[in-house]
């Protein structure tokens, strides 16, 4: 069974058609890459399974049971989680503080399952490179460092589902490859991984398939060496070739 799937999902705001007769499904372990062109509704269809918008019509399915009607908390507990920019960080705290509220939030059942908080805190640290920035502000960190902290602070929330919209925009080529790492390292977890990205080559080398968006549609699904060699693609971005 898939851990997640949409069926004919669409949404209009006003008169803007913006979502139009979405259906894809996810399996567990899979990193799914989400990209189109500036517009074609990658961040709300993000705001849809995370549940920030209602869709119009259509389902969405979570080992499923139907979660489409369920409020963000709901969703963020049976395991969706959302990286949002710059999103969450307490820039006043330093990295560790940060860390260690976002585990002291979690439920009772799940820190007694984590042991020492303290120690995690450090280990998810290191796990994202910033061990040695454990004690200054989170104010204090560059775009990309604090993409990877907030990064970080989802991945250790025990969730199996997660949201990346463009986890590298801004971020530095070393703090890229870092980001790529951390999200393979996720997928050896088992964990489920959406991403959308502008970055073609780093979609590549990380995602076992890949959803293209065009005007609110799903206009083409393949893994990221078929999508890459398809014409479709190439028209999307590049306009329609001339020579056919
Ligand atoms: N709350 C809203 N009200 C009206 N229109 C909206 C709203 N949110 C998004 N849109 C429109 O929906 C369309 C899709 O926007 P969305 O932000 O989902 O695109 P995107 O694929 O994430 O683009 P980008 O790659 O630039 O981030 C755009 O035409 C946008 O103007
Ligand atoms: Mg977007």
């Amino acid at each position: 069974m898939s851990l997640l799937s949409t069926s004919h999902l669409s949404l209009s705001i006003g008169e803007h058609r913006i979502l139009s007769d979405i259906s894809f499904s996810v399996d567990s372990g899979e990193i799914i890459g989400l990209i189109g062109p500036n517009g074609s509704g990658k961040t709300t269809l993000f705001n849809v399974l995370s549940g920030f918008l209602k869709p119009s019509t259509g389902t969405i399915h979570l080992h499923g049971e139907d979660i489409t009607t369920l409020s963000p908390a709901k969703r963020a507990r049976f395991g969706i989680g959302r990286v949002f920019q710059n999103f969450g960080i307490f820039r006043d705290m330093t990295l560790f503080e940060n860390v260690l509220v976002a585990l002291e939030a979690l439920s009772k059942e799940e820190r007694a399952l984590k042991g020492d908080l303290r120690k995690v805190s450090m280990e998810t640290l290191e796990m994202v490179g910033l061990q040695s920035h454990a004690h200054t502000k989170a104010g204090s960190l560059s775009g990309g460092q604090m993409r990877l902290l907030e990064i970080a602070r989802t991945l250790m929330s025990g969730k199996e589902l997660f949201l990346l919209d463009e986890p590298t925009a801004g971020v530095s080529p070393k703090l890229t490859q870092q980001v790529a790492d951390l999200i393979l390292q996720l997928k050896k977890q088992g964990k489920t991984v959406l991403v959308v990205e502008h970055d073609l080559p780093f979609i590549g080398r990380i995602c076992d398939r890949v959803i293209v968006m065009d005007v609110g549609k799903v206009v083409l699904t393949g893994k990221p060496n078929e999508v890459k060699q398809s014409k479709g693609l190439r028209e999307l971005y590049f306009g329609a070739d001339p020579t056919t």
